[in-house]
């Protein structure tokens, strides 16, 4: 098989460690083919998928009945978390070499997962294996509640940075209590990176995500966007956005937190507005362009969409061939200029906030593990050729 790349550039497929698929249990928002054949779009070759699905990923049988539905779906590899609830503590540290990671909502967000009290939270950092990723979606329940109290209908007012602060802190101390390892996801604020870098310089063993969403957009696009911008943390300040662009060599990772939800759902009163946007098929391509524009090198953002979340997640495969060296492969033409737009999203939701951006670097071909599975916009994996990743053993 002879391939023509000339003028084009050979980036890694890239991981994504966030992402909710919705499968099983909200279908009519995206499946697990949608969702992967969206990845493969954009240049995502491995996905890690997130708990919050119906039945929650929080019991083995849970996780299992997922892993079996999922098989004859994908079109990128893929790995899944596990869900932290009161009470499965040891039922989660015995499927920790089967799981990517485990996740712990210490504030609500879209689904039912949720763990508030210190005792569970306690617990679960001890129990689960210390050297593998325990990641936390830091807002706190309490000051969610106060704020939404208020009534705002502001979604900045509603949802102060301080909800995530308090989280934060609290799991930065446990995890240094109990010495085992930390990621934090979707970090949005300057005060946020100042404590878990001082959690850091302690000895901490922590590392942190920033999506997509809160490094190309702020709370002025939250007023254009409308519910559209509706997220968990919110979108934030000017300035608290350009603290992650001036932080972006501590970031370890970039998620898209890819979290479809239908226009019909999003077009509901404010309140009743579901939290989460789509991102996985845009990741690469706003960060690619990013690089054309000088903001950041090709180099960090491989270190933090490739390299990184490899690390971070144990990933390997059967045969020991590391996730990113095993040709997952995207060729990219740098100069080829386009506008992003709603009609291009494969996701089951069919719309992206990022509709109308300009950006350099159209994806021309990628492929998974060697195969050819996505050409000139067209896919041409089949369902089921996506496999699940393995994980060194923690
Ligand atoms: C996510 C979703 O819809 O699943 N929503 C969101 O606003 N980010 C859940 C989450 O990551 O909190
Ligand atoms: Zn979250
Ligand atoms: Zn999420």
């Amino acid at each position: 098989q002879v391939i023509e790349a000339e003028g084009l550039l050979v980036l890694p497929g890239f991981i994504d460690s966030h992402v909710h698929f919705r499968d099983p249990g909200g279908p009519h928002k995206e499946d697990f083919f949608s969702g992967t054949r969206a990845a493969l779009a954009g240049g995502v070759t491995t996905v890690l998928d997130m708990p919050n699905t119906q039945p929650a990923t929080d019991t083995r049988e849970h996780l299992y009945e997922k892993a079996a539905l999922l098989a004859s779906k994908a079109v990128v590899d893929y790995g899944l978390y596990f869900g932290a609830t009161d009470t499965n503590i040891e039922e989660a540290a015995s499927l920790a070499n089967e799981v990517a990671a485990m996740k712990l909502y210490m504030g609500s967000s879209t689904g039912s997962l949720l763990v508030t009290e210190f005792s569970p939270i306690y617990r679960h950092f001890k129990t689960f294996p210390l050297d593998k990723p325990l990641v936390v979606h830091a807002e706190d329940e309490q000051s969610l509640k106060y704020f939404g109290a208020l009534g705002s209908q502001d979604h900045n007012q509603s949802r102060p940075p301080l909800s995530a602060q308090i989280a934060l802190s609290r799991a930065l101390a446990i995890a240094e209590k109990t010495g085992r390892v930390l990621h934090v996801a979707h970090t949005t604020t300057e005060r946020e990176i100042e404590l878990i870098l001082e959690a850091r310089q302690k000895g901490v063993r922590v590392t942190f995500e920033v999506t997509p969403l809160h490094l190309f957009l702020n709370e002025e696009d939250q007023h254009r966007l409308g519910n559209f911008g509706k997220v968990n943390p919110p979108l934030r300040s000017v300035s608290d956005q350009t603290a992650l662009w001036r932080n972006f060599a501590a970031i370890d990772t970039i998620g898209t937190d890819h979290a479809p939800h239908t226009r019909a759902e999003k077009e509901q009163p404010y309140a009743q507005a579901p939290s989460g946007i789509p991102g996985v098929q845009t990741l690469l391509p706003l960060l690619f362009n990013a690089t054309i524009e000088g903001k950041v090198t090709l180099a960090e953002i491989i270190q933090r969409c490739v390299v990184n979340p490899a690390r971070i997640f144990g990933l390997k495969r059967k045969g020991a061939l590391e996730v990113g060296k095993d040709a997952d492969i995207v060729l990219i033409d740098p100069r080829q200029a386009y506008e992003i737009t709603d009609q291009q999203m494969l996701s089951k939701c069919g719309w992206t906030p990022f509709a109308g951006t300009q950006v350099s670097g159209k994806i021309q071909q990628v492929f998974v593990r060697g195969v050819l599975a996505y050409a000139h916009d067209t896919c041409l994996a089949q369902p089921g050729s996506g496999k699940p990743v393995s994980y060194e053993a923690r």
